[in-house]
């Protein structure tokens, strides 16, 4: 049986996310520069293989329960079906989960689903055609929800719409997504933008809060808390009078650092303790070089012993972290 993965805090580890590819189909002005970015080189990236072999390390050894997929764009990543149907046959057979812009998903989502994925959660800053296309610089609206009806029908619920408010930008449209929500049956989340883009160009004073955020929610709709599953980044609302749960994601006002239970494990095979960790481990090494299982899980469990209390995004001690989300995972 696995031993649990523990860091020096007692915080225990279930939950990795894996990024598949660090490219991008969409350009959102938060993420990335319109040019987008120097790619990884193919052979740098975790082979289909890779990925599965050190999924069932953390699996079998180290008591990861759920692994989400994401990139870049996941759905960029050629073959994903096969990959899924892999990883949804190893022992334990982890609940696996993919975050997507949602482009490809109408065509993708039943085998998708049929290789054993769960469900999926899809970034969707506006319902505005224009200002979709302002945002992500690509004019594929259309697609995303698409996406999202296609994600639905296939039962890869619940679905949620993930949403990043930027003050001028799309902050008046917080209480319009969460009727979407309401309306097609999916869950809304509100998340407060986090210092990770590539040109640096954050903004504190155009991170719309956590207290904002329920502001804005509350105009429009009784909440009625939920509070948070397990250790979960989001803290959720029911919206009154509807199944619909509505969550906010407060990384810099509330965070959640005291209960994280998330390894991440980046598309060119290197282990991150933590979102804003300043150093990596090079697992891919470990593979190319022979490894045996049992060095890859200690390796694992020297990289979580490392992992410190949590991000300092409101201290000015804050660092970021040497690549941008796009490149580590979201
Ligand atoms: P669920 O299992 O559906 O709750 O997934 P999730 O919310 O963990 O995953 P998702 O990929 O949808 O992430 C949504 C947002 O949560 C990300 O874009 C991040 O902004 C934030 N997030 C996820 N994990 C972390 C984390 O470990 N630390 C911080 N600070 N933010 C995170
Ligand atoms: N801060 C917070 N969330 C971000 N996302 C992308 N960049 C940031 C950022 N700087 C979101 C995407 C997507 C999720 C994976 O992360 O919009 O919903
Ligand atoms: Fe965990 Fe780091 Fe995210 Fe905090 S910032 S929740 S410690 S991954």
């Amino acid at each position: 049986a696995p031993s649990p993965l523990t860091d020096r805090f007692g915080r225990v580890h279930t939950d990795l996310r894996v990024s598949l590819t660090d490219r991008c189909n969409l350009r959102c002005t938060y993420c990335m520069p319109a040019e987008g970015l120097d790619w990884l080189p193919r052979p740098e990236l975790l082979t289909d293989d890779e990925v599965v072999r050190l999924v069932r390390v953390a699996t079998r050894r180290l008591g990861i329960t759920e692994v989400r997929l994401t990139g870049g764009e996941p759905l960029l990543r050629r073959g994903l079906p096969g990959l899924v149907a892999r990883l949804h046959a190893l022992p334990g057979s982890p609940e696996l989960s993919l975050t997507t812009n949602g482009i490809g998903l109408a065509r993708s989502a039943p085998a998708l689903r049929d290789a054993g994925l769960s469900r999926v959660n899809v970034s969707l800053d506006t319902l505005r055609s224009e200002r979709f296309t302002a945002i992500t610089r690509r004019d594929r609206l259309a697609d995303v929800l698409a996406g999202l009806r296609a994600a639905r029908t296939a039962g890869l619920t619940p679905v949620k719409v993930n949403t990043v408010p930027v003050r001028g930008v799309n902050d008046d449209e917080i209480a319009e997504l969460a009727a979407f929500a309401v309306e097609h049956g999916y869950r809304a989340r509100f998340i407060e933008s986090m210092p990770l883009d590539a040109q640096g160009a954050w903004d504190r004073d155009r991170m719309v809060t956590a207290e904002e955020i329920l502001g804005r929610l509350g105009e429009r709709f009784d909440l009625v808390p939920v509070g948070r599953r397990d250790n979960a980044p989001a803290e959720e609302w029911r919206i009154a009078g509807t199944d619909t749960v509505v969550g906010v994601i407060a990384s810099v006002t509330r965070p959640f650092c005291g209960g994280c239970d998330r390894v991440r494990l980046t598309a060119d095979g290197q282990l991150r303790n933590c979102l804003f960790a300043t150093e990596e481990s090079d697992l891919r090494a470990l593979l190319r070089g022979g490894a045996e299982d049992t060095e890859i899980e200690a390796a694992w469990r020297n990289c979580i012993a490392g992992k410190g209390p949590g991000h300092a995004i409101d201290s000015p001690e804050f660092r970021r972290p040497d690549r941008p989300m796009s490149a580590i995972g979201g």
